[in-house]
């Protein structure tokens, strides 16, 4: 028996099932796989659950004798529930399950849609274009469950002008080696490669779509890229050689994810390498940035504060 897991905490469906709460007549024995589109989701599942846990883009491939989907309202977007959906129905399990989160008038909504058409495989990806002043506007592909989807970010976006405005006036010899964490579908990184002459650029995201956007972006694009995926930052690469830092981080869990990425940063950069992060609420973030680089310098932009600090010898 062969059960993939797939949506929100969907290694939760697996643990209630051993302990029997929602378990009938042994549907876990076998093989159990659980999914996850970030690869920090994985890392979490393999520390707490016993269950394998793989981090893809798209849904591993079976044959597969059942699927349980966790979704709702409140877990994911619409939009990514649907994308979600149509994989499984492409993947043709021998048994599905909907494990709903929420009302049965949006489940019935949500499994109509695919029960309507069938056959119809729909594409979700959008494009959409972003610029920063003095460069063609770019066009970024993204994919739901990815960071912007649809959409340009109002930060991500004043980070790039304010970091394209300053390497733009800096003389210097030779290219500049610049981190993008968190890139998302590629923004930030892409705007300022665009934007400053020679720029060397390395990206890293725990969301997989992410990567796999920052990759078809890169090569539409033709601004080549390392496109990493990672959550901590892959120490090996963090080795202290970069010149530029930047990062639109996620602000829930109190700044733990922030944190980790002003981690990251202090040993990515060289000795008087810059790290520049965003946020719309200096207050929040200036504390965390000072506990690696004393000094903080910020720079309002859009709404949004940029928090510039320069790494000391
Ligand atoms: C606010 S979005 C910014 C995306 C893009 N830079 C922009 O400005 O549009 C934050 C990104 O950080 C990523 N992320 C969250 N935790 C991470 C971690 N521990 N390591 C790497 N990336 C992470 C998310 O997947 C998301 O793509």
């Amino acid at each position: 028996m062969k059960t993939l897991l797939v949506g929100y905490r969907a290694a939760d469906l697996f643990e209630n099932g051993r302990h029997g709460r929602r378990a009938t007549a042994g549907w876990l024995d076998g093989d159990v796989t659980c999914h996850t589109l970030d690869v920090y989701d994985r890392h979490a599942i393999e520390k707490t659950h016993h269950v394998k846990a793989v981090c893809s883009p798209h849904l591993p491939k079976g044959p597969w004798d059942l699927v349980k989907f966790r979704t709702g309202p409140k877990l994911m977007s619409g939009e990514l529930a649907l994308d979600l959906l149509q994989e499984i129905h492409l993947l043709a399990p021998a048994r599905f399950e909907l494990d709903f989160v929420g009302r049965e008038r949006d489940r019935n909504d949500l499994v109509a849609k695919i029960k309507d058409d069938p056959n119809r495989v729909r594409s979700f990806a959008a494009k959409w274009k972003a610029s920063v002043q003095g460069v063609e506007p770019i066009e970024l592909t993204s994919f739901p469950g990815c960071f912007c989807h649809r959409r340009r970010d109002e930060g991500g976006l004043a980070l790039a002008e304010v970091v394209a405005r300053e390497l733009r006036t800096e003389r210097r010899d030779g290219a500049v080696k610049l981190l993008d964490m968190g890139c998302g579908c590629g923004l930030v990184g892409f705007l300022v490669a665009k934007a400053v002459p020679n720029v060397s650029l390395v990206m890293v995201d725990s969301h997989s779509r992410a990567v796999e956007a920052a990759n078809l972006n890169s090569a539409s694009l033709g601004v080549p890229a390392e496109v990493i995926l990672a959550d901590s930052g892959t120490p090996s690469r963090m080795d202290g050689s970069f010149d530029v830092f930047v990062g639109n981080p996620p602000y829930y869990s109190d700044y733990r994810i922030a944190d980790v990425f002003l981690e990251t940063a202090k040993r990515a950069l060289r000795p008087g390498g810059v790290c520049y992060t965003v946020c719309k609420n200096a207050a929040g973030l200036e504390p965390v940035q000072k506990r690696y680089f004393p000094e903080v310098e910020t720079v309002m932009r859009r709404g949004y504060a940029v928090l510039k600090s320069i790494k000391g010898s």
